[in-house]
């Protein structure tokens, strides 16, 4: 039988590893992290992680061929092949700080795998890593080899958070990046076996590893840079009269644009993208590529302003000020159907009107009090370190609090904002919201969810991003 291990047990190693489970039942597949209370929540009926689909997955293999453990050394010694799932957070201190990729969890995991290896193994990078990292990674392994022989694979992942078991299931490609010696072809063929279980031949994509590696920040950079694109778009709509819907809409009907992707929004969030872009332009850098370093930064710089943009916007039409004002947050993911809150732009609106010394009011339909509080006391990238290395008790901002129903949320609000696309936000009873807010009551929907004519008819003052302004808004402009 086949083995497989994953350190790791994450946003991708849970759910990565658990397909791989169900579509192979001939391989024994073990996830394992040195985070305890993690590997115990995998073992429980409450999972460390939402995603739609994933907890009947892991009830169906968890204990046949499916094994969550903190016993990382001998899961690790008795695989064949293991996947490397671990984070790689933007290092904060040092050489390439605020850009670089901190390697020192992936780093750790290798040089455990040389110290308890007995036979030759298979190892796969899943997590995102620089260009470059399997030559690293391959130097420690055979430094401490013992004459066993090791082959390094680049396998990125490509799911997206709240679609990863769809994402999963019927991935559009994936990705297998190895050398391109005997050795090397021979383990490319051993994981693409394992993806061929379920995943067509022809979506199975096989590169050198220079080319896996790359793909991986290269696809995220082409992703985050169209929301920048579009979000750019839309502060010229409201400049203009345009509609950022219509826009995107015509823009996207284009065969060679196409229309995913084009959503208008407060800006992107989640683990990756300001982290692999980041890291792609520290790469640029150290090759002295300065305009394409440049070019993909502008990208991060115009998410930043959107997120700015929003919270000036909501201050300068309630009358330059917010303080004391009761302000609905109703979101706080990074998006809908995940509970994930890295780098949620919920985080940088919320700081930025407290700053402007708002009361806060979160509701957020998979977010707890505590992992709201703990973002909001975070420092910039400290957030993507394993769990049990983050502050435990966060301190406790006295202007937020954080609810369990959208109605309470908004009760006695000056304002709301929508940062987070809920389907529940789309059908809430609106009336009966502003029945019960302060007047005039606002709405700024940062995500374009609510039918903003309709909202106008119940009597709010309603900003939906790059759509036409109502008058109100017309005469308080946001400053930039
Ligand atoms: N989240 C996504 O949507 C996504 C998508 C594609 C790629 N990625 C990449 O995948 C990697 C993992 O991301 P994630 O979202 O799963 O992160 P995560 O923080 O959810 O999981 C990483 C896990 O690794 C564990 N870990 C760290 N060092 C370890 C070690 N030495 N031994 C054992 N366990 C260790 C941590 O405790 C943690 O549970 C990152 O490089 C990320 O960029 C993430």
């Amino acid at each position: 039988m086949v083995k497989i291990c994953c350190i790791g047990a994450g946003y991708v190693g849970g759910p990565t590893m658990a397909v791989i489970a169900l579509k192979c039942p001939s391989i024994e597949v073990a996830v394992v992290d040195i985070s305890a209370p993690r590997i115990a929540a995998w073992n429980s009926d409450q999972l460390p992680i939402y995603e739609p689909g994933i907890d009947e997955i892991v009830k169906q293999c968890r204990g046949k061929n499916l094994f969550f453990s903190t016993a990382v050394e001998k899961h690790v010694s008795e695989a064949d092949i293991i996947f490397v799932s671990v984070n790689t957070p933007t290092k904060t201190q040092g050489l390439g700080a605020g850009k670089a990729a901190d390697l020192t969890y992936w780093e750790s995991a290798a040089r455990m795998i040389a110290d308890v290896s007995k036979s030759n193994k298979i190892v796969v990078e899943k997590s995102t890593v620089p260009v470059k990292t399997a030559e690293a990674i391959e130097k420690i392994l055979t430094h401490n080899s013992k004459g066993i022989k090791y082959q390094i694979l680049s396998n990125p992942e490509f799911l997206a958070e709240g679609t990863a078991i769809e994402d999963l299931f019927s991935p559009d490609r994936v990705l297998i990046g190895g050398r391109e010696t005997p050795d090397g072809q021979k383990a490319t063929q051993a994981l693409k076996e394992v993806y061929a279980h379920w995943v067509p031949e022809d979506r199975i994509i096989i590169t050198n590893l220079w080319s896996a590696e790359l793909s991986k920040l290269a696809a995220n950079a082409f992703l985050a840079q169209r929301i920048s694109s579009v979000n750019a778009m839309s502060a010229l709509c409201e400049a203009t009269g345009a509609n950022i819907s219509e826009v995107a809409h015509a823009v996207g009907k284009d065969t060679r644009i196409g229309p995913k992707f084009l959503n208008a929004s407060v800006g992107f969030g989640g683990s990756c993208f300001q982290k692999d872009i980041l890291n792609l332009v520290y790469i640029c850098e150290c090759n002295g590529l300065t305009e394409v370093a440049n070019y993909w930064k502008q990208v991060i710089k115009v998410n930043d302003y959107q997120k700015n943009r929003f919270v000036n916007r909501v201050v300068s039409s309630m009358f330059n000020t917010v303080s004391g004002k009761k302000i609905a947050i109703l979101g706080f993911a990074f998006k809908k159907d995940t509970g994930d809150t890295r780098e949620t732009p919920a985080i940088d609106v919320c700081k930025g009107l407290l700053g402007d010394k708002a009361q806060l009011s979160i509701y957020d339909l998979q977010v707890t009090e505590d992992q709201i509080r703990r973002e909001l006391s975070m420092k910039k990238f400290d957030w993507d370190h394993p769990i049990h290395l983050q502050l435990m008790s966060p301190a406790a901002v006295k202007e937020v609090s954080v609810v369990w129903d959208a109605y309470e949320a908004t009760n006695g609000a000056h304002g709301i904002c929508i940062l987070t696309e809920w389907d529940e936000f789309k059908t809430l009873d609106y009336k009966k919201i502003f029945d019960n807010m302060q007047k005039p009551a606002f709405l700024f929907d940062g995500r374009n969810v609510v039918d903003v004519e309709k909202l106008r008819e119940i009597g709010f003052i309603v900003y939906s991003i790059g759509k036409p302004l109502d008058a109100w808004l017309k005469d308080m402009p946001a400053m930039a």
